[in-house]
């Protein structure tokens, strides 16, 4: 049998090397900190329903992409979402209708993340902590200090801050990515017994500590008893208010909703704050992905391309693309 590739990171980008990977013949094992895969596209189990807590709907410009799209849509887990979109400015908020295709995870976010991860060999609860090579092979050390190996590669696919932890194998990569800033973001998700009177589903906020706010019961396949929104902070307030404690962020982001929204709103009846440390990279960069083909470490991730979901499929698939090229 042939040694596996490493893939550390079941976000979208590293799934989708891991899918690129195993349709060309190669084996792979993914590793993954958390619970589930899904990464920044993770969606939030709770009382008030699932929410999606990070990414919140996506856009396809590419034809790479839109084939991907094509095939969840086959596979029922995505749907389109149709807002009714404002915008609020200096505190002025109006109707701001456009004609772009927005999609959404049905009935969550994480569905796509779940129907990528496949049958791929998968590990969960799993931090990787440090990535070496041996004679021939790479190796990989948990924080619970087990081994794992031998790999022919290893696939690096998590935020830049973190890659550069992992990367101490190849310094001038590690560099790379040490060089690259991202942004954390507040999320507060609020539910309200009764429906709050207006017709908002989806704003983009400028001139307050929010950024974006979503009615999250509006998406495709959502059910939950109550109205649920989810509110975004933005990169300045949410660094501002790095360490605040979760009460205190819902309590400030409750507040500016109120402000903006344009309608009575009561105390929630249920509402949950996540800190995204690594939410978005301060800028784009247009590497596709990076690579040490030699050494055969890899790194893919959105921060590689747009901080999107589409540019992190394409990332991982760039960086697919490349360990296979070099294969030939
Ligand atoms: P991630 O999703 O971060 O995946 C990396 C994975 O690696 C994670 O699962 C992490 O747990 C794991 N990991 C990290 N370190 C280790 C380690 N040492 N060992 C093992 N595993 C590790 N994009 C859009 O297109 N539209 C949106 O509306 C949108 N809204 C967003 C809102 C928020 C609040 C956030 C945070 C992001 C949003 N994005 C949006 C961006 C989008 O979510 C990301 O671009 C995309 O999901 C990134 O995918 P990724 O695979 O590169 O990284
Ligand atoms: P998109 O085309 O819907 O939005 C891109 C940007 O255009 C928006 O951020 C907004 O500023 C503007 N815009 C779009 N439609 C608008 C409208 N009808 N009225 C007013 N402004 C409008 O989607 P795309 O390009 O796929 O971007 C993804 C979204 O994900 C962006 O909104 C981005 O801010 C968000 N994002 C958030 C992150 C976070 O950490 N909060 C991280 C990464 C992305």
């Amino acid at each position: 049998m042939t040694v596996p590739i490493a893939i550390i990171g079941a976000g979208i980008a590293g799934l989708s090397a891991a899918g690129a990977l195993v349709a060309a013949g190669q084996r792979v094992h993914v590793f993954e900190k958390s619970k589930g895969p899904g990464g920044r596209m993770a969606s939030k189990r709770s009382d008030a329903g699932s929410l999606d807590l990070g990414a919140q709907y996506f856009t396809a410009r590419d034809r790479r992409f839109v084939a991907q799209l094509q095939q969840w849509q086959a596979q029922g887990c995505v749907g389109e979402w149709t807002p009714t979109l404002y915008q609020s400015r200096g505190g002025q908020l109006s109707p701001s209708p456009d004609e772009q295709t927005r999609w959404v995870g049905v009935p969550r976010m994480s569905a796509l993340t779940r129907a990528m991860i496949d049958d791929f060999p998968a590990v969960y609860s799993c931090r990787v902590t440090e990535v070496f090579r041996g004679k021939h092979y790479w190796h990989l050390l948990d924080a619970e200090g087990a081994s794992h190996g031998p790999f022919s590669h290893v696939v690096c696919a998590v935020p830049a801050p973190q890659a550069a932890a992992l990367l101490s194998a190849a310094p001038k990569l590690a560099a790379v990515a040490a060089g690259v800033k991202m942004d954390p973001t507040w999320a507060v998700a609020l539910g309200f017994d009764m429906p709050l009177d207006t017709r908002l589903q989806g704003c983009f906020v400028q001139d307050s500590p929010l950024d974006w706010l979503a009615r999250d019961r509006s998406k495709p396949g959502r059910e939950s008893d109550l109205d649920t929104w989810v509110l975004h902070a933005t990169s300045e307030w949410s660094r501002q208010h790095i360490d605040l404690s979760r009460e205190a962020v819902v309590e400030h982001l409750h507040g500016a909703f109120a402000e903006l929204i344009g309608c009575a709103v009561p105390a929630p009846s249920f509402s949950l704050a996540h800190r995204w440390l690594y939410a978005r990279p301060a800028s784009s960069h247009e590497w596709g992905a990076l690579a040490d083909a030699d050494l055969g470490l890899y790194i893919c991730g959105d921060w590689c391309l747009s901080g999107r979901v589409e540019g992190a499929w394409l990332s991982g698939q760039e960086a697919a693309r490349r360990l296979l090229e070099h294969l030939e």
